[in-house]
């Protein structure tokens, strides 16, 4: 074997490791890539959050509540769900629902708009559906009525 083909099978072992670390590292981030990164997410976020605001069906349970905070850790939690590089640092689904009376009407409510916000900028609606998905297993944590 001559010191270039020797080269060459270097050359592809180094490759095939470099593209399998860089797997290990990123993970699944598919749907996060589909909802536009943490730009995206933040965009749409902020305008579910004023679309909550005026939804006349759940509005009440937002009247002492620090919105740019909650838009902030609502953008985490997507980011993280979808697998993008953040860690959530608010509370727990139970803990920050648990003496509201959530219904499932309002649970409903709440993911229509999101639907509604993600439709504003364009989300398609697989991408949307597969976010959806994502947050229907909280629903068990967030309705106690
Ligand atoms: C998939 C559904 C939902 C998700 C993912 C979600 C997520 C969150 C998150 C991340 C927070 C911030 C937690 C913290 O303060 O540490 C929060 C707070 C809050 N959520 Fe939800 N939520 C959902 C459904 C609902 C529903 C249906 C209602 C009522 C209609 C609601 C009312 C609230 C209120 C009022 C706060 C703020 C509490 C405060 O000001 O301290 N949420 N939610």
């Amino acid at each position: 074997m001559n010191i270039f083909s020797r080269l060459c099978k270097t050359l592809v072992v180094l490759i095939f490791l470099g593209a399998g670390s860089a797997h290990a590292q990123t993970g699944n981030d598919a749907l996060y890539q589909s909802l536009g990164g943490k730009t995206g997410i933040s965009t749409f976020v902020n305008s579910f959050v004023a679309i909550v605001l005026e939804d006349a069906r759940i509005n009440k349970a937002f009247k002492d509540t620090d919105t740019e905070r909650l838009a902030s850790l609502l953008t985490e939690q997507f980011c993280e769900l979808s697998g993008g590089p953040c860690k959530y640092s608010g509370r727990s689904m139970t803990e920050a629902h648990h003496d509201m009376q959530v219904t499932n009407a309002h649970f409903n409510a709440l993911a229509e708009d999101l639907q509604v916000a993600m439709e504003k900028h364009e989300v398609p609606s697989s991408v949307q559906n597969k976010l959806i998905a994502k947050l229907a297993p909280m629903q068990r944590s967030i309705v106690s009525k």
